[in-house]
């Protein structure tokens, strides 16, 4: 049922992000073809999604809000641009196509993942139906998120960590760090949009962190038992570039247990929200289950 929720919601992002980046008119023709690659790539379009949907159980209504969850989907994508650069991950298969780099090259890549990320916050600016004050709100909350303080900080620590023994506290900050943080500001973002009160603010947010972390827990899991095609980019990743994650640093029994733990945490977050949070409790149980 919720699926069926998710579809409709994913499709109207698909129909959506190619306008908007349209929009940000690219100088350069193959600039624009790159950007609009990862962009239309395929992608759960999970984070755009959640923004939706928070801002529904915020009182709101989710797709009044569909501007900036494009925004959120092209700061997302942008991060996958970069993460899979030779530098970094040195991946050749995202959403079951080449990379960004494996077309278009490292330099481009570099470019169309600065262009997207730049161009979100026009795209923030340019929600209609909400104050000012509000927009600027909203775009704080997504500089913090992919920034020093959140995704890039991940990122950072993800590298260093790269064939070391870290600490679980470590792990756990690189995770909602490098994953959790943009999710967080997903879901922020739209119990902004829709006006939310404090208290139910901070119940989304809570949910959003426990939810980060349970889908990183996941994703690290997939990187070791999932199915390439499903998934569509390389299993064994991590385990190439000798990645610290839930995994190796546990096991898979007690990874798996973690990501439980976390989606169970998420759920009861939600406790003080009545039915309005439905489709977010539903995800957060389908976290467990998800083989993509
Ligand atoms: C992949 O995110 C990167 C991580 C944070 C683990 P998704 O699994 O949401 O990737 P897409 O958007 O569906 O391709
Ligand atoms: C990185 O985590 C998440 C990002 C911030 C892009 P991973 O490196 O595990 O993501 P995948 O497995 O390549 O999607
Ligand atoms: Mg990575
Ligand atoms: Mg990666
Ligand atoms: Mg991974």
């Amino acid at each position: 049922m919720f699926q069926t929720e998710w579809e409709a919601r994913r499709k109207l992002v698909e129909e959506a992000l190619p306008v908007e980046l349209k929009a940000g008119g690219a100088l350069d023709d193959t600039l624009a073809a790159s950007m609009m690659y990862s962009l239309m790539a395929g992608g759960k379009r999970l984070r755009p999604v959640l923004l939706m949907a928070a801002a529904d159980a915020a009182g709101g209504h989710g797709e009044d809000f569909l501007t900036t969850a494009c925004a959120m989907e092209m700061i997302h994508t942008y991060s996958l641009i970069h993460d899979d650069l030779p530098a970094m991950d040195n991946d050749d298969y995202r959403r079951g196509k080449l990379t960004n780099h494996k077309v278009y090259g490292a330099g481009m890549a570099l470019l169309a993942g600065d262009g997207l990320l730049t161009l979100a916050f026009e795209v923030i600016l340019r929600q209609t139906g909400v104050s000012e004050k509000t927009r600027l709100e909203v775009a704080r909350e997504f500089a913090v998120a992919a920034g020093p303080a959140g995704m890039v900080g991940g990122q950072a620590i993800d590298l260093v960590s790269e064939g070391q023994r870290i600490d679980r506290a470590t792990l756990r900050k690189m995770h909602l760090g490098k994953t959790g943080a943009l999710f967080r500001a997903a879901i922020r973002a739209g119990a902004i949009l829709a006006g939310a009160a404090p208290d139910t603010l901070a119940a989304l947010t809570a949910y959003a962190d426990a939810f980060g972390l349970a889908f990183q827990i996941t994703d690290d899991i997939l990187d070791v038992v999932g199915d390439a095609d499903q998934i569509g980019k390389p299993v064994g990743s991590d385990e190439k570039n000798q990645k610290s994650t839930y995994v190796t640093l546990t096991s898979l029994e007690e990874a798996k247990r973690l990501a439980r733990q976390a989606v169970d945490e998420a759920v009861a977050a939600l406790a003080p929200l009545g039915d309005e949070a439905r489709f977010l409790r539903e995800l957060a149980e389908f976290l467990i289950s998800r083989q993509q």
